[in-house]
């Protein structure tokens, strides 16, 4: 009996360091670092670098908000954009099934879908409140996960 305690033992041991690291995992986070840096930052970017005011020298304040309907739909497709990208972060290839990875993401993708709610509906404020909490939900996650920041 106890041999077979041990040996089941053993086994789950087996388990855990295979969930824990190897070539696997590693990569696995370079997929994730690349999806970051070639599709997700770049899609938000088409709310975040178009919603604010900026304080300029010459101009005072200026608005950085689209200001024709071409340029408000822009943004409302990167939203969807963002959320394309958010869904593949959360399939098992990046999120390796980690359900806090992937609550975590939900957040991003229903923040995202009210910033396009409010971009189709050209609510400067809205889309600005919205593209904080983005940011916000961003950090959330690598706070949780990316523990050598810097
Ligand atoms: C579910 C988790 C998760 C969410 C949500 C998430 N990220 Fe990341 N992000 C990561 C992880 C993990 C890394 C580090 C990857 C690595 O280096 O191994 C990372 C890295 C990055 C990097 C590269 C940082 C660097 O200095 O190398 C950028 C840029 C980035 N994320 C942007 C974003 C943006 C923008 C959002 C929100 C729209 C976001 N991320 C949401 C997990 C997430």
């Amino acid at each position: 009996m106890k041999t077979r305690i041990f040996a089941a033992m053993t086994g789950a041991i087996l388990v855990l360091a295979a969930c824990g690291g190897g070539g696997g995992e590693e990569a696995r986070q370079q997929k994730v670092l690349t999806l970051m840096l070639e599709e997700l930052d770049p899609a938000v970017d088409g709310i975040w670098q178009h919603s604010g005011w900026e304080l300029t020298e010459e101009n005072g304040e200026v608005s950085l908000f689209p200001t024709t309907d071409e340029g408000w739909q822009d943004m409302a497709d990167s939203a969807d954009k963002v959320i394309e990208v958010v869904r593949k972060l959360q399939t098992d290839e990046y999120s390796n099934g980690d359900p806090e990875w992937i609550a975590i993401s939900e957040g991003v993708i229903t923040f995202t879908e009210e910033a396009k709610q409010a971009a189709l509906a050209q609510d400067e404020q809205e889309v600005f409140d919205l593209g904080g909490d983005i940011y916000r939900a961003c950090l959330a996650c690598h706070q949780r996960y990316i523990i050598d920041d810097e």
